[in-house]
């Protein structure tokens, strides 16, 4: 896929935001972009996503003209060639070392959600989920929000892993009091005339009345595909965050015999072919 240059200056908030990125940040923020332009492309081809919003029946028709299904996960194909040879994991992985050797696509994305979130005086909780919601998608995108709960359900709190389930569900429902309107990228990647499948539309019905709604709809509303200028998020920011709410196991991340313990091996070994 080409790289659109001037859309992708805009995606961080023009070349002076750029300028002010160190050369990994600018890595991160060109893979999300290319990612992002890429998922958006495949809706409908020759558009590069920005002219029109496809059809569902448009997108549909697009299935059996790629190699790849469109839920795969980002570290099993790449969007640029061929896939890399990935950096060996530390013998007991922490959530620090999956951020820096194996959430190069979602890690931005995080980053600046978590960002804003911590901006806008959300609580720990929210921020955290803001900063995990969409790494799972490293693995698996497809109903990445129950994955992502899956995945991470054993290290937070319970509302926690709930923010991440939800996300998913809430991101199809606008709230306008709450300051979430539905995504221009959900008309490319879905189809304007998308419907959320049963299971979807009855999940939101079940979150909207439940007493933790609000957690999973603050993820929505820091879940930005946007950089904002000069706005260059580090991992750092966290650390202390997930020091006091993950409950990081002391064997390390897929080495604790957890429920979940395959979903950080494949993580840390998406190239073991069984
Ligand atoms: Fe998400
Ligand atoms: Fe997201």
């Amino acid at each position: 896929m080409e790289l659109d240059r001037r859309a992708f200056f805009l995606s961080v908030g023009g070349a002076a935001a750029l300028s002010l990125m160190d050369s990994e940040a600018k890595a991160d923020a060109l893979e999300h972009h290319m990612m992002m332009q890429f998922q958006a492309a495949a809706a409908i081809p020759g558009t590069g996503g920005t002219q029109k919003f496809p059809t569902v029946a448009e997108i549909d028709a697009q299935i059996e003209t790629r190699p790849a299904r469109r839920g795969v996960g980002n570290l099993f194909t790449s969007v640029r060639g061929n896939v890399k040879k990935l950096p060996p994991m530390p013998e007991k992985p922490t959530l620090i070392d999956f951020f820096n050797l194996r959430f190069a696509t979602t890690r931005n994305h995080c980053l600046q959600s978590a960002n804003r979130a911590m901006k806008t005086g959300m609580t720990e909780e929210v921020i955290l989920a803001c900063l995990l919601h969409d790494t799972v998608q490293e693995v698996m995108k497809t109903d990445h929000g129950w994955w992502g709960a899956a995945m991470y359900e054993p290290y937070v709190s319970e509302k926690v892993s709930f923010a991440i389930r939800y996300h998913q569900a809430l991101r199809f429902y606008p709230d306008h009091a709450a300051g979430y309107e539905y995504p221009d990228l959900y008309k490319r990647m879905f189809g304007e005339d998308y419907v959320p499948p049963k299971y979807i539309q009855d999940t939101y019905e079940m979150v909207k009345k439940h007493r933790w709604y609000m957690e999973p709809r603050l993820v929505t509303v820091n879940d930005l595909y946007a950089f904002e200028p000069g706005v260059n998020p580090q991992l750092e920011q966290f650390t202390d965050i997930i020091g006091r709410n993950f409950k990081q196991p002391k064997e390390g991340l897929g080495n604790d015999n957890s429920p979940v313990a395959h979903m950080w091996r494949t993580a840390s070994h998406p190239d073991s072919p069984l």
